[in-house]
């Protein structure tokens, strides 16, 4: 019996998990491959025909086109995107259902467009990257759909953890070993203004309050009311402006 006919005889949860041996980055030379939890969660979300992406690639793409996605994976490194469509061979998947894009997330993603029903992503994880990635991929999941993001033990990660934790777009499902957060997207995304998003208000409303009680302090301190009466009709002004901000 063939490697890819034993995995055939497995449940595809196993199968993702049993079947990462190759070494898929680096030349061979390094394995930087997610953990077996989130190769058991592609599986189990993933129905066939769904349509799939991801930025980064390795063990998580097999999986992807295991369990029937019509998947697309961003990688710059020609040497992972051919070790991967060996590992797809040798294992007996469907080939034809994977595009691979070279290049690196920022020049690629602009330019794809359509609906998704799961994106994972685990590209570049330097500043800003993933919130990058993030911007171009959560608009495009239709509502049911999940987003997963690995890495969220680094900042550039954290932040979009818990700027989706506070937005209504998105429902915590979890987060495995503390290492990769998964969201079901419960409405349409939108990129808004910063008035319309909890977590960026939260987090401004006490700096941004601080900064203008010492501002006015200022003026009081020096009698300016004139400045101070001024402040304040402008405040009005921008509260007003806010309630139109999309
Ligand atoms: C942690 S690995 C991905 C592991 C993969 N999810 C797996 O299950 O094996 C990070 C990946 O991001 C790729 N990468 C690095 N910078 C990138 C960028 N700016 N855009 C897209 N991919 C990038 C690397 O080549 C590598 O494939």
């Amino acid at each position: 019996m063939t490697d890819a006919m034993a995995a055939g005889a497995m449940p595809a949860r196993d199968r993702a998990v049993t079947a990462r041996r190759e070494s898929l980055h680096a030349e061979g030379g390094a394995n930087w491959d997610i953990s077996d939890e989130v190769l058991g969660l592609i599986a189990a979300e993933v129905r066939p025909g769904m349509v799939t992406l991801e930025t980064g690639a390795g063990q998580s793409t097999l999986a992807f086109l295991d369990a029937g996605a019509h998947h697309t994976a961003v990688t710059p490194s020609s040497s992972e995107i051919a070790a991967i469509r060996k590992a797809a061979r040798s294992r007996g998947l469907d080939a034809g259902a994977l595009t691979m894009r070279e290049g690196y997330s920022q020049d690629v993603l602009p330019h794809l467009s359509g609906d998704l029903d799961m994106a994972l992503i685990d590209g570049g994880h330097g500043f800003p990257i993933p919130a990058l990635d993030w911007a171009f991929i959560a608009p495009r999941i239709r509502p049911g759909g999940l987003l997963v993001i690995d890495d969220v033990d680094l900042w550039t990660g954290r932040m979009l953890l818990d700027f989706m934790k506070a937005d209504p777009a998105f429902q915590l499902e979890g987060v495995l070993r503390g290492r990769t957060a998964a969201f079901r997207v419960t409405e349409r995304f939108m990129l808004r203004e910063w008035t319309n998003q909890p977590y960026v208000v939260a987090r401004s409303r006490w700096p941004q309050r601080m900064r203008k009680a010492r501002n006015l302090a200022g003026l009081l301190a020096r009698f300016d009311l004139g400045s101070v009466r001024a402040k304040l009709a402008n405040e009005k002004r921008l509260a007003d402006a806010a309630k139109a901000d999309y």
